[in-house]
């Protein structure tokens, strides 16, 4: 029988502790200085703790910064194509040494973990804005964010000692360990992840379904940690996937679990990376389309398949499901792909976003083979709020 595939490095990370452990550590921190976090960092030391992020145990050190932005790969030759790091200012970090501990701490003061600090070192932004995503403009929201950081880099092991209990989507909230145990109780052995942060539409069920063709299992995987101003809030799209998978979805083979993590907008770097991660919550494949965490022009629509040349397939190890652009063709009379439809464009229902925002202002339902209706209801309920 084919066993579960392997996290990323060959080890599910788990920077959790327990027991006597956690109350010795905890006894600690009352003497530790303390770093405090922002959101983008919170949800980073989460996706650290409970092994998304395999084989990262902490906060990036200098060796395998850099090897990330010049090679995509961490410094112990496995890739890996967005930096993940904790930043402080010059000030703080003056006072803080290599070898001290230090308190993790969130916005609302409560003590998360420890940081073992092994080394300080400079923020790379500019290096970082364009080796990760690909320009310096600051109206790119990823890139925005580095800018804002502080410039000094802490690096180190973390040590998790409180778990913030999140409310929300409780019961969509799986660690992978816990996604690892619900395909093999399934039964699945082929598990295709999808990653989103927008209300699923037409062309997304259409990949999605393409795609469970071929596979045992659907994880749809959507964000739910920081996105961008103008995104569709978590708890709305929480909605419309669950009115969708009620009437559309076979229930003994899709799973909905959020993703505690940040979007950074960073296109093909991220697509690599978001793979990576659906590897460790114990997906075998992982779906890009177009334009796979774009934001404006940036990127190319197909550079996130483009990308996944650049390695070898082994390294990677969960398969990429590539797909094109697609779309609602009346000729076809049926969703399609630039790849298997041979009729011009005047016969596609394709709606820009703007467009269906103004229809859903105006309380309008956008054609059925754009949405479902079940769907658009939520999200005009939503634009009335
Ligand atoms: S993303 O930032 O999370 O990538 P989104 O939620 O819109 O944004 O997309 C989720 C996945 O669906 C991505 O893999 C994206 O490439 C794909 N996708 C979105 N729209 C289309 C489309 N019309 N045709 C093909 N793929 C698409």
């Amino acid at each position: 029988m084919l066993g579960l595939i392997e996290p990323h490095g060959g080890k599910l990370v788990n920077r959790i502790l327990e027991g006597k452990e956690r109350e010795a550590l905890l006894e600690k921190t009352k003497k530790l200085k303390k770093v405090h976090l922002n959101d983008r960092e919170v949800s980073d030391l989460e996706m650290i703790a409970i092994g998304a992020f395999s084989p990262l145990e902490g906060f990036m050190k200098k060796d395998d910064y850099h090897n990330v932005m010049d090679n995509m790969k961490l410094s112990n030759g496995l890739p890996w194509t967005i930096p993940v790091t904790l930043s402080v200012t010059k000030d703080e970090a003056k006072n803080l040494k290599q070898g001290e501990e230090v308190s993790l701490v969130n916005k609302q003061g409560e003590i998360l973990a420890v940081l073992h600090i092994e080394e300080k070192h400079s923020h790379d932004k500019e290096k970082e804005a364009v080796q990760v995503y690909g320009t310096k403009d600051t109206a790119h929201p990823g890139v925005a964010k580095v800018f804002e950081m502080g410039d000094m880099l802490l690096g180190g092991k973390v040590s998790v000692i409180h778990r913030v209990k999140q409310e929300d989507f409780k019961k969509y909230r799986l660690d992978p360990k816990e996604t690892r145990h619900l395909f093999k109780e399934k039964g699945w052995k082929r598990v295709v992840g999808f990653q989103t942060r927008n209300p699923i539409h037409r062309a997304h069920e259409y990949i999605q379904k393409c795609a469970l063709e071929v596979v045992d299992g659907l994880m749809i995987h959507p964000i739910v940690g920081e996105t961008k101003g103008d995104d569709i809030p978590a708890d709305v799209r929480m909605k419309c996937y669950e009115v969708l998978l009620e009437n559309y979805y076979p229930k003994d083979r899709t799973a909905l679990v959020v993703l505690p993590a940040a979007m950074r907008y960073a296109g093909p770097k991220e697509a690599i990376f978001h793979a990576l991660i659906r590897k460790n919550y114990g997906c075998t494949h992982f779906i890009v389309g177009r334009d796979h965490a774009g934001v404006g022009n940036y990127y190319g629509s197909f550079d996130a398949h483009y990308i996944f040349d650049e390695f070898d397939p082994q390294e990677i190890g969960i398969t990429p499901l590539f797909f094109d652009h697609t779309f609602y063709c009346k000729k076809c009379e049926s969703m399609a792909s630039y790849k298997s439809c041979p009729h011009d464009s005047s016969h596609h229902i394709a709606l820009s976003g703007t467009k269906v925002r103004e229809m859903l202002k105006a309380g309008q339902i956008p054609p059925v083979e754009f949405s479902r209706p079940e769907v658009a209801r939520v999200l005009i309920e939503a634009m009335k709020g």
